[in-house]
């Protein structure tokens, strides 16, 4: 399995992947996988080539800094991971490479943004949308899966291959449950007994 760590080394690789008329399936995540992205890995792997996972907790997005820091990152597991799921590449970089000094530029997302997720955590989809775009100008994959789980996200990211021409297909995957209905999450962890009760 390939690891890379810079935009510039992921976007060689990919390119070279294009040349070759491979097809490059993309599943972005920040990490700490479950079995719920086991199974966008594996939808990913049914109609590409090669498949790409990111692992990148991207700190745009998070309007919390305590949310930030306390992000589960089981680094090695995620690679192992992967490695046993047969994933072509890994693409983790870092947070200098993806934002050195100077980085000034961001994508404004409009009136889906607003309610809901949007309304309880300002400007985390502004976060998202400008770490998908820089994630996807880099992997520059054919196809894109993200779970049904974060539907307003998925909605989001739709909605912007559509209006800045990318030229990507979007897939929206089944929600992945635990036995009792609760959907798997990575910060599921965190969650008290109370608070895992109500989650339900
Ligand atoms: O759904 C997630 O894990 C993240 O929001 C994403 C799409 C990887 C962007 O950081």
């Amino acid at each position: 399995m390939l690891i890379f760590e810079s935009p510039s080394a992921m976007a060689a690789w990919s390119s070279a992947q294009r040349s070759d008329h491979k097809t490059i399936g993309f599943v972005p995540t920040m990490g700490a996988l479950h079995d719920g992205h086991l199974m966008l890995i594996h939808e990913a792997q049914q109609v590409s080539d090669v498949v790409v996972v990111s692992i990148f907790v991207n700190p745009l997005q998070f309007n919390r800094r305590d949310d930030f820091e306390h992000y589960p990152r089981p680094a090695a597991l995620d690679l192992e991971r992967c490695r046993e799921r047969g994933v072509t590449a890994v693409y983790a970089p870092t947070a200098d490479a993806m934002y050195p000094a100077g980085f000034d530029t961001h994508i404004e997302v409009g009136q889906l943004a607003q309610p809901l997720e949007g309304a309880g955590r300002p400007g985390h989809f502004r976060g998202v949308a400008t770490v998908v775009t820089k994630l996807f100008n880099a992997v520059q994959p054919h196809a894109a899966f993200f779970g049904e789980k974060d539907f307003q996200q998925l909605t989001v990211i739709k909605r912007m291959v559509i209006d800045l021409d990318m030229p990507i297909n979007i897939v929206g995957c089944v929600t992945t449950r635990e036995p009792d209905g609760l959907a798997l999450s990575s910060r599921n962890a965190r969650l008290s007994p109370t608070q895992r009760d109500a989650a339900i």
